[in-house]
């Protein structure tokens, strides 16, 4: 991206994101401040096509994200190791999902950490949170 369409597009995606807060201001403004967070962050556009990539795919350890919680966000999960059920990540289902910064925050580090032995950057988390507000319920 060249010098001018960058902080352009930026700002598309930071505009974007307020509309998006406006209009789910009754239950979801947290997940989409987290996301616009991470956008501005990372200094490039947010890309739900690479979020599902990236979660669905192994990333040179044993599991994936969808290993423990499915493929489909919008459904329960089961953990990889306990069996035990994982609530769905979408927000659209699951209203408690990414308004609390800093548990969303202390599972991405664990879960990128087992996932690809690293924490996710922040274009990464932009990319699945974008891709996890993609869902109807
Ligand atoms: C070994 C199982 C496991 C794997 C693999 C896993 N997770 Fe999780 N994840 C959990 C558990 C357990 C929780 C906490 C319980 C809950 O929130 O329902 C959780 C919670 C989360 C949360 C918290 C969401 C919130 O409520 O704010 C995020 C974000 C998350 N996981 C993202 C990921 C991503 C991204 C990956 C892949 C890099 C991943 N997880 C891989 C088990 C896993």
């Amino acid at each position: 991206m060249n010098l001018i369409s960058k902080p352009l597009s930026l700002a598309i995606v930071i505009g974007a994101a307020a509309i998006f807060i406006n209009m789910r201001a009754a239950y979801a403004a947290a997940p989409a401040e987290l996301l616009s967070g991470y956008t501005s962050r990372s200094g490039t556009l947010a890309s739900s096509a690479r979020g599902r990539e990236f979660f669905t795919s192994k990333h040179g350890h044993e599991w994936s994200c969808a290993s423990c919680h499915g493929a489909v966000p919008t459904q329960s999960g089961e953990h990889a190791a306990t069996g035990k059920t994982i609530l769905p990540l979408a927000p659209a289902v699951n209203a408690e999902r990414f308004t609390d910064a800093a548990k969303s925050e202390k599972w991405f580090r664990r879960n990128c950490n087992d996932v690809a032995g690293r924490e996710c950057t922040a274009a990464e988390k932009a990319d699945i949170l974008a891709w996890l507000l993609m869902f109807k319920p």
